[in-house]
């Protein structure tokens, strides 16, 4: 009832670094801007924070070299990037749980299992040069490739079942955070070429570059703090938006009511049914909606006194198809004494661990660590599990993609504007899908669209008045 009653040009919905990119770019270009955001913080996806004296980057941390957006943005924000560590000898866990130290970037499987992945590895890097990230639906093959699940297309490729599962690794458990049994091949296509190649994907080099130095969520709030104060609301859901298809909107929330000409939906997919539209979308948009969902995965932070890895000369990298902890790295903070690890759990493999009662959970995971890197993983001093499944503003993590079929069907509607209502977030990107970077180029790209359409709205009477 007594909301405060605030206007600007455009109300931006959702404070993660779409969002805030998105004000950023509006409010170069003149525009004033109200930012809506849900929890207490800025950054949404990207999080850091203090547990029991170790510092954490619960959400999105890393930064590969494709990724010009985020790095032309540090640049520009004065802000440094490290990069993790990554000498010594990797580890692999086969099929059998056998351990493997290797080190160059192909698994040590048997040498017909890596002919195969290299093969499947070169069809898939033709596919997304070929099909590209911008519009994949519109490819000649698009039907063809959404309509068969990517475990179905890695059979029809190979025999070799550690072939596949070593391929999958890369976009499932690592990448979508679905089953491959959940996404088709052209989300897994779509992933591949978000990231410049599948062979980017498979190589944790060029993946896992480089972190922030001070956290990825601090990118967020630099930004947040060089808008014109008073921009970020914090601690305001939006609830209702009630919109003219001819332009003009007013956006309710707990707390204020803004009036605006045009609205940026910054929040993932999943989340835009938790508003209600008045008019209610186009069909077309409920429909589309129901077909994004977000994927799963735990991210496990595990701190030690020491980086006792490097000493038996180990990267701390280690890969397991069939290991609870599919994926570990060296997470080791800048200039930090203590050493820690961090760890993904993905899809049905997360559904497992959280039926466990946590001490159970804990104890299965770090004896997962230890599998890889020894005993001295079984007693971190810090141990944490991300778990974005069970926050309100996300329920899910990476990010969100389309189920069978749904991007062939939907994915050219995806970015389409409805009214004055524009979508922007990592989920909708073509370069930098499902990352930081895709979201700051879809805050941008929505910015830009409503820059030209306002300015095709400013009256031309001035201009026939000079004449
Ligand atoms: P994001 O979800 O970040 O922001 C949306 C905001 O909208 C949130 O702040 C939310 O609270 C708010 N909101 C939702 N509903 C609202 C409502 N009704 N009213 C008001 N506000 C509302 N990426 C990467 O580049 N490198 C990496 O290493 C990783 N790793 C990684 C790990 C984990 C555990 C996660 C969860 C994610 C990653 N990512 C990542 C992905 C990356 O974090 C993600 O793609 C971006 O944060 C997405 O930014 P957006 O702004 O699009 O959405």
């Amino acid at each position: 009832g007594s909301a405060e009653a605030l206007e600007a040009d455009v109300v931006v919905v959702g404070a993660g670094p779409a969002g805030l990119m998105a004000a950023r770019t509006l409010q170069a270009a003149g525009q004033s801007v109200i930012v809506l955001e849900a929890r207490d913080r800025v950054g949404g996806r990207t999080w850091s924070k203090e547990i029991d004296g170790a510092f954490l980057e619960i959400g999105g941390q890393w930064v590969s070299p494709d990724q010009t957006e985020l790095l032309g943005l540090l640049e520009e924000l004065g802000m440094g990037t490290f990069s993790r560590y990554r000498e010594g000898a990797n580890i692999y866990l086969d099929r059998e749980g056998e351990r493997h130290e290797y080190t160059g970037d192909m698994f040590p499987a048997h040498e017909r299992t890596v002919a195969e992945m290299e093969r499947i590895i070169g069809i898939l890097d033709e596919l997304a040069a070929s099909i590209g990230p911008a519009e994949p639906w519109a490819h000649p093959k698009a039907r063809e490739l959404d309509t068969v699940t990517f475990n179905e297309w890695l059979r029809e490729q190979t025999e070799d079942a550690a072939a596949r599962e070593n391929i999958a690794i890369f976009l499932a458990g690592g990448m979508l955070t679905k089953p491959d049994h959940a996404f088709s091949a052209l989300q897994a296509v779509l992933m591949a070429a978000s990231a410049g190649s599948f062979s980017n994907l498979v190589d944790e080099d060029f993946i896992l570059d480089r972190r922030v130095i001070g956290g990825m969520q601090s990118v967020s709030e630099t930004i947040a703090s060089r808008l014109h104060e008073g921009s970020v609301h914090l601690e305001t859901p939006v609830r209702t938006i009630s919109w003219n298809d001819d332009g003009g909107a007013t956006v309710f929330s707990d707390r204020v009511t803004v009036r605006a000409q045009q609205v940026i939906l910054a929040v993932p997919p999943n989340l835009y049914s938790r508003i209600s539209f008045e008019p209610a979308l186009p069909r077309l948009q409920h429909q589309m909606h129901q077909h994004q969902s977000m994927g799963l995965v735990i991210k496990v932070h595990a701190v030690y006194a020491t980086p006792f890895w490097r000493d038996k000369g180990l990267s701390g990298t280690g890969f397991g198809p069939n290991e609870i902890c599919q994926e570990v790295y060296d997470n080791t903070n800048h200039e930090d004494t203590r050493g820690t690890l961090v760890a993904f759990i993905s899809d049905e493999k997360a559904d497992e661990m959280f039926a466990l009662p946590e001490q159970d959970r804990r104890e299965a995971i770090v004896r997962s660590l230890a599998a890889y890197l020894g005993e001295e993983a079984l007693t971190p001093e810090v141990y944490y599990e991300s778990d974005f499944g069970s926050e309100e503003w996300t329920r899910g993590a990476y990010a969100a993609s389309f189920d069978l079929g749904g991007l062939s069907r939907y994915g050219a509607h995806q970015r389409r504007a409805v009214g004055p209502l524009h979508w922007a977030c990592s989920d909708l990107a073509a370069e930098g899908y499902q990352h930081v970077d895709g979201a700051l180029r879809q805050g941008r790209r929505a910015a830009q669209d409503i820059v030209h359409r306002l300015a095709e709205h400013t009256p031309d009477h001035m201009e026939v008045n000079h004449g």
